[in-house]
């Protein structure tokens, strides 16, 4: 997968180093590539940004600094299909395992960042009409941040890490809070086996697994109630058996 991000700030993409991401980029499973928004100003002040139509608070970046931005990272390519351009925004959809997962699919991600109060709304007005192209404006949270870096920070590692190859063993992706089951996941312990008076729980060291599997689906259920009821009662009624009904 080909990833491009856009921002005033590249340096707040330096963690895209590290890691699993950085690994990934190392050994060619993802190409990424942070790029300098103010270098497609043409002003001596490098502006990127001007005062709001109608009036109010903050400022709003220009849509021709964006336009001459995107044009060129778009390049022609954009006409091979398969390119999303996310537009990281409070007022966005809601980033989900879902989303992570549909855009884990895609061949191209093109995340442009905006700062101050967002971006000209013409911008993906815009690009939506570009074949090829689909645009999504996405949250990750309800809450506000001073840009989307952070946002794209947090797109690109949810999605690098569902790529083929980037994490060591695809089976830790599947028991995941936010996976298939549609449940946070259960507590995990390791050793030691005793730690400050706190034992770990019998039934994880009794080497019976369908009763640690049982266990850990109970503690799941229990978990999603209490913390996240909202997602117990998105689930199918088939998806729930007779024993989880217990719980
Ligand atoms: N930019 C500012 N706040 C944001 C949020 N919650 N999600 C995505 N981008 C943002």
């Amino acid at each position: 997968m080909r990833i491009d991000v856009l921002t005033i700030f590249p340096d707040y993409l330096a963690p895209l180093e590290l890691s699993l991401v950085g690994k990934a980029r190392q050994s060619g499973l993802l190409d990424l590539a942070v790029h300098d928004l103010r270098a497609w100003t043409t002003d001596r002040h490098r502006t990127v940004d001007d005062t709001p139509f109608g009036g109010g608070a903050g400022m709003v970046m220009r849509p021709d600094v964006w336009g001459t931005a995107l044009d060129t990272v778009l390049g022609d390519d954009a006409d091979g299909d398969g390119t999303v351009l996310l537009v990281p925004s409070p007022a966005g959809e809601v980033f989900t395992q879902r989303t992570a997962e549909e855009l884990a699919g895609a061949r191209r991600l093109v995340l442009a960042c905006g700062r101050y109060e967002g971006i000209d709304a013409r911008v993906a007005e815009h690009y939506a009409t570009r074949p090829g192209v689909t645009v999504r404006e996405v949250s990750i949270g309800d809450y506000v941040l001073n840009g989307g870096e952070v946002a794209a920070l947090v797109v690109v590692e949810a999605v690098a890490r569902l790529l083929p190859g980037v994490v060591g063993n695809p089976e830790s992706l599947v028991e995941e809070s936010h996976g298939a089951a549609g449940l946070l996941e259960y507590p995990v312990y390791t050793k030691p086996p005793a730690w400050r008076d706190l034992p770990v729980p019998e039934v994880l060291t009794s080497g019976h697994h369908a009763k640690v599997t049982r266990w850990r689906r109970d503690r799941a259920l229990e978990r999603t109630a209490a913390r996240r009821p909202d997602l117990l009662e998105r689930l199918a009624p088939e998806a729930l058996d007779r024993e989880d009904r217990r719980v």
